[in-house]
């Protein structure tokens, strides 16, 4: 399969602070979901691939196309769509699409079209006349999605497109995100979330302080952190301790015979991995709270 994106030893500093930390990787055509807590360099990382950042050090390639000497190439084949919502609140839905439409050259009737089959395939026909600032989040995510799609990028760049946004909005993203892909779009995701990167990606990778500290299939990486697990959760509500258990009554007893004094006190559940068990089994420590991530920048 050929190759989608390339990384080679890729670097980025901000004042000293290394944010990305000699990244090497090759996506081939697919769903790609990068996943990491708050301040692992997800944006950092989506930023110079859309060519909007430069690295200081290292190459990145978009379909063959090195994003600091081929900027204009990559941008014609790439859509994006950042963390936050970036549509006009003044402007209606209609208008926001045609805008965009028409800043890529369109013709004003052809960008009229194209706002109109877009707004029809993501469900936004009764809202397309009114301004966005009454758009509920998820919608307003949605326009920001079709701005992406007015002309059918051959990568999508989505910078954590559900947070936020309830599980009904979420889950309609989802479906949009996976037809985009069936129709030949590949796409590179980031999000905090492992059950996301599950729904959809053929692959994952979790950042971690500018490194990628895993790299495989969502399957390969739940099977790295356990099928199920029992789980100590303290005070904060973070996981503390997974616990080996082995699906058996005496295994859990075992297990629970074993604990401190302190963890005697806390909340002990049973659930299915997560981003939070994934870093405590990957990097043998909670994931970063946004306190801890400010004092280390
Ligand atoms: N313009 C900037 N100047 C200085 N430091 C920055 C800048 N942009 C990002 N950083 C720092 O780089 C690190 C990575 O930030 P980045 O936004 O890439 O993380 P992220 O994984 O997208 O986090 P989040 O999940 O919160 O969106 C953080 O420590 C952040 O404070
Ligand atoms: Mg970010």
């Amino acid at each position: 399969m050929s190759t989608t994106i390339e990384l080679e030893r890729l670097g980025k500093r901000y004042r000293g602070h290394r944010v990305l930390d000699d990244l090497t990787l090759d996506l081939s055509a697919g769903i790609f979901a990068l996943l990491g807590p708050n301040g692992a360099g997800k944006t950092t990382l989506v930023s110079i691939l859309t060519t909007l950042l430069r690295p200081d050090s290292g190459t990145a390639r978009v379909l063959g196309h090195d994003v600091v000497h081929e900027a204009k190439a990559v941008r014609r084949l790439i859509g994006a769509t950042g963390q936050y919502a970036s549509v006009d609140e003044a402007l209606t839905g209609r208008e926001n699409l045609v805008m965009v439409a028409r800043l890529l050259g369109l013709a004003t009737l052809d960008a009229r079209s194209r706002a109109s089959e877009l707004l029809a395939s993501f469900g936004l026909e009764d809202a397309a006349d009114r301004p966005v600032s009454g758009y509920s989040g998820g919608m307003r995510r949605r326009v920001d999605l079709a701005a992406s799609l007015v002309r059918t990028p051959a990568v999508l760049f989505l910078d954590e497109p559900t947070t936020g946004l309830d599980p009904a909005s979420r889950s309609h993203l989802w479906d949009d995100i996976a037809r985009l892909a069936s129709e030949g779009c590949s796409v590179f995701l980031t999000t905090q979330m492992l059950d996301e990167a599950e729904a959809l990606a053929d692959r994952v990778a979790i950042l971690d302080g500018g490194r990628i500290v895993a790299d495989g299939t969502v399957a390969s990486l739940v099977s790295l952190v356990g099928e199920e697990a029992a789980v100590l959760v303290d005070a904060g509500g973070r996981v503390a301790r997974t616990l080996e258990i082995d699906r058996t009554a005496g295994g859990l007893a075992r297990a629970l015979a074993d604990l401190s004094e302190d963890e005697r006190a806390m909340r002990v559940e049973l659930r299915r991995p997560g981003l939070d068990d994934a870093f405590l089994a990957l990097t043998g420590r909670n994931k970063r709270t946004p306190a801890e991530e400010e004092a280390a920048a």
